[in-house]
């Protein structure tokens, strides 16, 4: 198959009035088509259910984005048969025409960016350019796997003894049951389907219950991309209602995951449990948390430190697992980093995303009333723990969950300094010197990303082989991982370190398989 070369997909230039004018208009179109309904999909059909999933902006909790079918363990068994049936014929499909229909998607996603980033806007509370990021990340999800697969369809090369011939090559797994998270409702949502069914593998896809619309959205697309029924099951529901059902059942035969640590580690759990008529050891790909940090060293550049800083802790509300939410300061640095860090929050422009000058918009809301009352629980904590330098007391939720940007001076040990807050907190930590500022990054039981600014090369070095996170950036940001470029995934309690967009990802979706014969 003849493709151009892979290559992310550019950025939308917000200093161009020609895209804000097309954002605008999107905006319009979309916010006159909120409310709607969308039932789950099994088998190419739509499916209703007696109860609902109410979806609303998090910039204005009055306004229903849209409400979604309510998937019970009744819908999740349709799901799972249709799927179990639709693998006998998509897993014979080639790996050619699997590519195509993602990069068939992609197409769609191109052609529908700003109506996309409009859904995001609305059911994220995104600011443009973090719906934008997403949504171009969901683009390069649906080429680089696609791509990928190509790479990987005649198996790959090994060795083999005289008079034989071997052959390693990779077969689609089964059924996979792809739990999405809220924060890239898009991106994630995308990628995480697009390896599984590119692999040959039918799905039960069920999005986050904070951002089903946007799934309804990303289901269309498969379908509108010519998926054949039933390859695609997408089934909106509440995890509590649905998730253990669906990991546990024995037509499950893997689980590809993106959340928190709780909710990875019982899926673990119960994938590992064994039961009647389970046929194989569930595979469980998940991605969860993080406690992520910045180290900065005496020598860095201090003015791109304290910008990096800010983006990395407060992109989309601090709510990704690979934000910066601790900044580690070599002493004789602190006060000056610390400055420059308040002077760059300071200008951050808190505002509703929706509106017609969303562009000039940095902060929205967080995601959701729990999630405010989350985090608005860690700024109480962080009050009675360290010294409080920015921010304000969270406000009266009905008016939407905002959050303003906040700082900590803590002591290493203090709580809003050792789990995941998930908003935009940032706790700021004094290190000794550089041994002091490394040692504190690495305790942690997370390991998913983090960053040092130095311009030492013994440090840098040294943060290279010991820094303990799947992703470590050095004199840059550390969010905003590029597929193909910066594949993405964590240590320790930061999940089972697979790579999304990177080269080891799709066989994870896939067996591979020896087959020798001798002549
Ligand atoms: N991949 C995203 C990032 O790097 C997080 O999921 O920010």
């Amino acid at each position: 198959m003849g493709l151009i070369p892979y290559k992310n997909e550019e950025y939308l230039d917000w200093s161009d009035e020609a895209n804000v004018a097309k954002m605008r208009a999107a905006l319009k179109d979309v916010g006159g088509r909120l409310g709607k309904s969308h039932p789950a999909i099994i088998g190419g059909k739509p499916i209703e259910t007696d109860g609902e999933i109410v979806s609303v902006n998090p910039a204005d909790p009055s306004q229903i984005v849209g409400r979604t079918a309510a998937a019970t363990e009744r819908e999740a068994d349709m799901a799972l048969d249709v799927a179990t049936g639709a693998f006998e014929h998509w897993s014979r499909t080639t790996p050619e025409s699997r590519a195509r229909i993602l990069l068939r998607a992609a197409a769609i996603m191109k052609r529908r960016r700003f109506e996309l980033l409009a859904w995001e806007v609305f059911e994220g509370g995104k600011p443009w350019n973090e719906a934008d990021a997403q949504v171009a990340e969901g683009i390069d999800f649906l080429e680089y796997y696609a791509r990928e697969m190509l790479r990987l369809k005649d198996g790959v090369e090994i060795y083999a003894i005289p008079g034989e011939e071997s052959r390693y090559s990779y077969q689609p797994m089964g059924v996979g049951v792809i739990i999405a998270p809220w924060n890239f409702p898009t991106a994630i949502l995308t990628g995480m389907s697009s390896a599984a069914i590119v692999t040959g593998n039918t799905i039960v896809m069920k999005p986050s219950e904070f951002t089903s619309v946007i799934g309804a959205v990303v289901a269309e697309i498969f379908e509108e991309a010519g998926l054949p029924e039933g390859v695609l099951n997408f089934l909106p529901g509440y995890g509590s209602d649905i998730g253990d059902y669906l990991v546990g059942d024995a037509r499950t035969r893997f689980i590809s995951f993106t959340g928190s640590m709780k909710t990875g580690l019982r899926i673990n759990e119960l994938a590992a449990r064994q039961i009647e008529n389970q046929r194989w050891v569930k595979r469980v790909i998940a991605e969860m948390g993080g406690k992520d940090a910045m180290v900065i060293d005496d020598s860095a550049d201090l003015d791109s430190a304290a910008a990096d800083i800010v983006k990395s802790a407060y992109g989309y509300s601090g709510q990704k697992c690979s934000a910066a939410s601790r900044a580690i300061l070599h002493a004789d640095v602190y006060d000056e980093v610390l400055g420059k860090v308040l002077e760059n929050a300071r200008a951050l422009k808190i505002g509703l995303p929706a509106e017609e000058d969303g562009a000039t918009v940095n902060v929205g809301p967080v995601i959701s009333e729990p999630q405010f009352e989350k985090v608005s629980g860690y700024v109480d904590a962080g009050k009675q723990e360290g010294d409080r330098v920015l921010g304000e007391d969270p406000g009266d939720p009905k008016n939407g969950y905002f959050v303003s940007p906040t700082i900590f001076a803590v002591e290493p040990d203090a709580k809003v300094a050792r789990e995941e807050i998930f908003g935009p907190v940032l706790s700021v930590i004094k290190a000794r010197d550089f041994d002091d500022a490394l040692r504190l990054a690495n305790d942690s039981p997370y390991g998913l990303t983090g960053g040092v600014y130095s311009k030492n090369r013994d440090h840098l070095e040294r943060a290279r082989r010991e820094f303990k996170a799947g992703n470590v950036y050095f004199n840059r940001g550390i969010t905003g991982a590029l597929v193909g470029v910066q594949p993405f995934g964590g240590f320790g309690m930061s999940g089972t370190d697979s790579k999304a967009g990177g080269p080891d990802y799709l066989p994870l979706h896939m067996l591979a398989r020896t087959v020798v014969e001798r002549f």
